[in-house]
This record gives structure tokens, sequence and C-alpha cells, in this order.
């Protein structure tokens, strides 16, 4: 039997027209066609966000992997907290209007790149820059776009390093090249990103220029702050004793019956 065993029902409804015609049994044909139509497209956006929504889970357990490796290598974790997130629908229409495109499936998948999104908040800079190229490295990873606002900070300060990942997700009866937009930054960047975005909505308060160079202030300071618990962490580093490989040893082995995710 050919087809696809997980969705019988395509076989079936390709046996007769009649059958589904018993559906809407006082419906004309153009109607009984249109409907048949719009039900198919709901059903395929459907498919498609459930598809973005598996590659969020792909590239989430990619940074997991890594926490836990750093956590039982290293005995810290470099990431604090993952979130994710599946564009609205309503900011997938505007973002589709905005560049001029109707809104259908391939225009979503050719032109948005942030349809699934994942965010990465970690304790020190370097960490962001050891993430980002442990996943790069990937062989199922590739990377469309990287876009450094650590080192170029937005004119408004924002900083965090974004990267467009695409990555392979299987599924029964196809492979799927999708993408992920990755956001990696600090907490202190994560703590100015979440406030400037609040108060971003929020047009009608007076001295809105004022605001605004606060708020571009604040970013530099966070970034010296992020600076300066770098240089405070790599001189802790340093003044540890290196230990040799047998305390190595026998301090993973100390470990070993130690959970191995936090
Ligand atoms: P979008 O069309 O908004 O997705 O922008 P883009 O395609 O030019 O990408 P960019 O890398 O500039 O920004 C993507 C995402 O980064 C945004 O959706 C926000 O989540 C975040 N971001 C970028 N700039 C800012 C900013 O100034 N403030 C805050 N809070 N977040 C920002
Ligand atoms: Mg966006």
């Amino acid at each position: 039997m050919s087809g696809n065993p997980f969705f019988p029902l395509d076989e079936m409804s390709a046996e007769s027209n009649n059958t589904e015609m018993m559906i809407f049994p006082q419906v004309d044909r153009a109607i009984y066609d249109q409907r048949k139509r719009v039900a198919g497209t709901v059903i395929d956006y459907k498919e498609m966000r459930m598809r973005y929504s598996c590659a969020i889970k792909e590239v989430r357990t990619k940074f997991d992997v890594l926490n836990s490796e750093f956590n039982v290598r290293y005995r810290r974790n470099p990431i604090t907290s993952i979130s994710s997130r599946l564009k609205s629908s309503s900011s997938i229409m505007n973002k589709l209007a905005r560049k001029g495109l109707d809104f259908t499936l391939e225009n979503v998948e050719n032109n948005l790149y942030d349809v699934a999104g994942i965010r990465v908040v970690c304790s020190y800079v370097d960490d962001i820059y050891v993430l980002a190229q442990a996943l790069a490295k990937q062989d199922d990873i590739t990377v469309i776009k990287e876009k450094d606002y650590i080192k170029n900070p937005k004119p408004n300060g924002y900083r965090s390093y974004h990267m467009i990942v695409s990555v392979p997700v299987f599924f029964s009866d196809q492979t799927k090249d999708m993408a992920v937009e990755v956001q990696i930054r600090t907490i202190a960047m994560d703590f100015w990103a979440s406030l400037e975005h609040q108060l971003k909505y929020k047009q009608d308060v007076p001295n809105q220029r004022e605001i605004v160079e606060q708020l571009t202030d604040c970013a530099e300071r966070i970034a010296a702050v992020d600076e300066q618990m770098r240089q405070v962490r790599a001189k802790i580093e340093l003044s540890e004793d290196m230990p040799t490989e047998e305390e190595i040893l026998m301090e993973k082995l100390s470990r070993i019956d130690i959970a191995i995710n936090e």
C-alpha cells in the first residue's frame, strides 16, 4: 500500500469525491470546493506552526546539551535561562504587510526568519561567544545570518548576539530545514532590553527624548558592569591553583552520582 501510513485518511479522501460531498450534503460543488480549500489552508498553516515549534525544540535541546556538558566538565552553568516564542499570527501578518507581501505560507517560509525564536541568557559576556561558536560549528546547523550587537550596539544602546540558523527537523514524511532566530545576551543586557521593550510601547509619556537618552545611558553603564564582572571572574580563575590531573579525576568521580542536568 502506498501513501503515508500515519495519515490513512489522505488515501480515503482521494477515493471518492461523492463520499466527501456527503459531509456537506446540501451545498453545491463550488461552495464545497471553496470550503475545502480554506480548510486545507488552515490545516497547512497549523502544520507550519507545528514545524517551527519543533525547530525551537531542536535548538533548545542543543543549548541544554551544551549547558549540561559545561556543568559536568567545568562545574558551572553558562546558561541561566532559555526562553522561546512562536511569532503570533497577527505579528506574522503585520510583518509580511510591512514587506509588501501577501499572507501565504511560501512568503512566511521564504521571507520571515523570526517565526521561531529562542533567547539564551548567560552570566558572562564571554559565554555568549563560546555558546554562539559551539552552536555554529554543529554539523546540522547552518548559520544564515549573524549580528553582533555587543561589539556594535544599536544607537539606543541595545546589546545582544543575534543569529539566524537553519536546522533540519525530521518528520514522519519529510525532513525540513527550518529557520530559527537565536538571541544570546547576558542577564544585564536582558534586564535592559525587557524594560526598554516595555517602555517603547508607552509612547504618550512626556519628555520622550530625555527618557531615550537616560535609557541609552543605562545601557552604557550596564555594559560597563558586565565588563567589570568579566574581569572579576577572570581574576578569580587566574588566582585559583591549577588542579592536578589526579585532582580533576577525583573531583569528577566524587560528582558521578549527582543529577546531570543542574
Ligand atoms: P525585526 O524586523 O524587528 O525582527 O528586526 P530585524 O530583522 O532587523 O532584526 P534585529 O536583529 O534588529 O532585531 C530582532 C529582534 O531583536 C527584535 O524582534 C527584538 O526582539 C530584538 N531587538 C532588536 N533591537 C531591539 C531594541 O532596540 N530593543 C529591544 N528591547 N529589543 C530589540
Ligand atoms: Mg523580530
